[in-house]
């Protein structure tokens, strides 16, 4: 192997251009392709800027061509030569005018043949490109996409400090955090059978930083919530993290939406409207069915119980007489796109969401036909086609159920059907707050009342009165940034007030050993002169996805792990020696 001896990197490869015709120039990087015509190579070289051509001639150093002709792809190498312009240009690369002749060629490393192709289309398996995922971050989308998300954390680094927050770093060994997931243990070695756990996130952290007066604080920092994963989380994620003094829910939602605002025009070139906007979680869940809607396209939900209460049809009328719910949306003329067979298979995928059935009546031309037609009565079908405004074509689509079942489904169907429609498209960001969540929800596991948001958020003070005697009515200061039918962002004002939060954990049901072992220091710290104050976390590898325009949480973390947490790089987690264990205090209940 040869050393870089005296060759000093003068360009990068991808940024030679017409203008350096004539320089001698030093290019470093990998061989991406490699063509032997004879007495000429060509060899494509690619470091992270692009790809350059390099020619070497037989007749120009007969040596130098020979240690040329033993270059495979993925060695390093290092190339001295001139820039003249190319004969055959490519006009698909932006170095495709010009090519390096090479006047001396090192080999820096070898390569073993890759078990991926270096290239942005390779469709070799995801568990693949996660075993060599140091390879797999060779191609030009994912060195694009962590390029873009360095380049967005400077935006947002430079926005916060020119309106004066501050960056703290908060511990990730620490107490366990009251997030909702499930915490990440770590044991103690000096202190025996005690645990850290690493943080889902640093709400209290970020709360006592208020108490301790530093006004605004910000973080770019790594959370952890052992919970089950879909397309859009990791079991370590990174929050962009923002608390703020001496302010209401305005204020936050302002400054937030001026933040949103820069990085879209900086990152993508696109004029988001500011003010965003609004939508109660009432209005959200009532037309959308989901308290992250996607407003991208309509299908909008519609209250039908009324209409069908003393139908025939006894699913509806006895949904009705139980409190529960009927509920439909209408696809328009999309109604062609559904023959009978599909509409059986959106009826199979409203069942994983709990319903029992999918009733529809379609009108084409004002002819109707249905499943349950026999079952309606004239004025009921007027009255239905009314509401859903269908004057010459349609379908509407009907669940009957709980409410749960019926949002769930009926919301998860229509991002589904526009899905299919591909009436989605990743260059479309549509922006909204929600707002007014009711501060609890009732847990059917625990048969509980638990906090929305988490027990440190602050209701509408027109609805405190209500914590005892109605808790279920009270609306919480709290708001989601909602885009495209994700959860962005989240946060809310908080509490500042130590009978308040006690108030909160009891209307939590919480013991007062709970509460003392729990946020005992937290409670404490409440009562030495809080200011009100309230902020907000991003998502960030969620931020990422939207401005990459991905489906993939992957395509935007260097080294993500997989749908059950492990990392087929490294192969975490793994199973440690006894000694180590010993050392911990643990043995294992295999
Ligand atoms: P919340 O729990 O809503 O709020 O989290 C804030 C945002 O973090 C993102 N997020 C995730 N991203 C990827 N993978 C995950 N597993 C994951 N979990 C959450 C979401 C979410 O909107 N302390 C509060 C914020 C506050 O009140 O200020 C909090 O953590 O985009
Ligand atoms: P059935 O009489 O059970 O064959 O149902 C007639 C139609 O009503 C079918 O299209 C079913 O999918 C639909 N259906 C059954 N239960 C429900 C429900 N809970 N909500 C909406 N539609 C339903």
């Amino acid at each position: 192997m040869e050393t870089m001896g005296n060759l000093r990197r003068s360009h990068m490869c991808g940024v030679l251009r017409e203008k350096n015709i004539g320089d001698e120039v030093i290019v470093m990087g990998w061989v991406a392709k490699e063509r032997n015509l004879g007495s000429l190579i060509f060899a494509d070289i690619r470091d992270t800027t692009g790809i350059v051509q390099v020619v070497v001639n037989e007749s120009d150093d007969a040596e130098m061509f020979n240690k040329a002709k033993t270059v495979r792809t993925e060695y390093v190498v290092a190339i001295k030569g001139n820039v003249r312009e190319r004969q055959s240009k490519n006009p698909n690369i932006p170095t495709g005018n010009i090519e390096i002749v090479a006047s001396e060629f090192k080999i820096l490393d070898t390569a073993e043949t890759t078990p991926i192709y270096i290239k942005n289309d390779d469709n070799v398996s995801e568990e693949v490109r996660l075993k060599y995922r140091y390879l797999d971050l060779r191609k030009e989308f994912l060195q694009n996409n962590l390029k873009l998300r360095a380049k967005t954390s400077n935006i947002i680094r430079n926005f916060m400090a020119d309106n004066d927050f501050i960056e703290v770093e908060t511990p990730f060994l620490g107490k366990p955090t009251p997030e909702g997931a499930r915490d990440y243990l770590i044991p103690s070695r000096v202190n025996p059978f005690e645990f850290y756990a690493l943080p889902q996130s640093p709400q209290l952290m970020k709360q006592l930083l208020m108490i301790s007066g530093m006004d605004r604080y910000y973080q770019i920092v790594k959370c952890f919530r052992d919970e089950d994963l879909r397309a859009n989380r990791q079991p370590e994620f990174t929050q962009v993290d923002i608390e703020m003094s001496f302010v209401d829910e305005e204020d936050v939602i302002e400054i937030n939406e001026r933040l949103l605002k820069k990085v879209f025009k900086e990152i993508k070139g696109i004029d988001l409207e500011i003010p965003f906007k609004r939508m109660s979680y009432e209005e959200a869940m009532n037309n959308y069915g989901s308290d992250k809607p996607d407003l991208r396209f309509g299908f909008e939900l519609h209250d039908i119980t009324d209409i069908v209460k003393d139908s025939e049809f006894k699913v509806f009328s006895s949904c009705a007489k139980e409190g529960y719910s009927v509920r439909g949306i209408n696809i328009g003329e999309y109604q062609a796109e559904f023959s009978r067979k599909k509409i059986d298979a959106l009826q199979e995928y409203v069942k994983t969401y709990g319903a029992k059935g999918l009733a529809w009546i379609k009108v084409v031309g004002g002819e109707i036909t249905s499943p349950i037609l026999k079952f309606l009565k004239e004025e009921e079908l007027s009255a239905l086609i009314g509401e859903f405004k269908i004057e010459a074509d349609g379908l509407i689509l009907i669940v009957a159920d709980k409410n749960s079942v019926v949002y769930d489904s009926l919301g998860a169907l229509r991002r589904h059907i526009a899905r299919s429609l591909d009436l989605l498209r990743n260059d479309e960001f549509v922006f909204t707050w929600i707002v007014d969540f009711p501060l609890f929800e009732y847990d059917e596991e625990e048969n509980r009342l638990v906090a929305k948001h988490h027990p440190f958020t602050k209701p509408k003070e027109e609805d405190i009165e209500f914590l005892e005697s109605n808790p279920e009515k009270v609306r919480a200061k709290a708001y989601d940034i909602v885009v495209n039918g994700d959860e962005l962002g989240g946060g809310s004002i908080r509490i500042n007030n130590s009978k308040l939060q006690e108030k909160m954990f009891k209307a939590l049901k919480l013991s007062e050993e709970e509460i003392e072992s729990k946020f005992g220091f937290f409670v404490d710290a409440l009562r030495y002169g809080t200011p009100p104050h309230g902020g907000l976390a991003y998502g960030f590898d969620r931020l990422m996805m939207l401005l990459c325009e991905t489906e993939n949480i992957k395509d935007v973390i260097a080294f993500p792990k997989t749908q059950s947490a492990t990392d087929l790089l490294s192969e975490a987690p793994a199973e440690v020696d006894e000694k180590q264990l010993k050392e911990i205090h643990i043995k294992l209940d295999k």
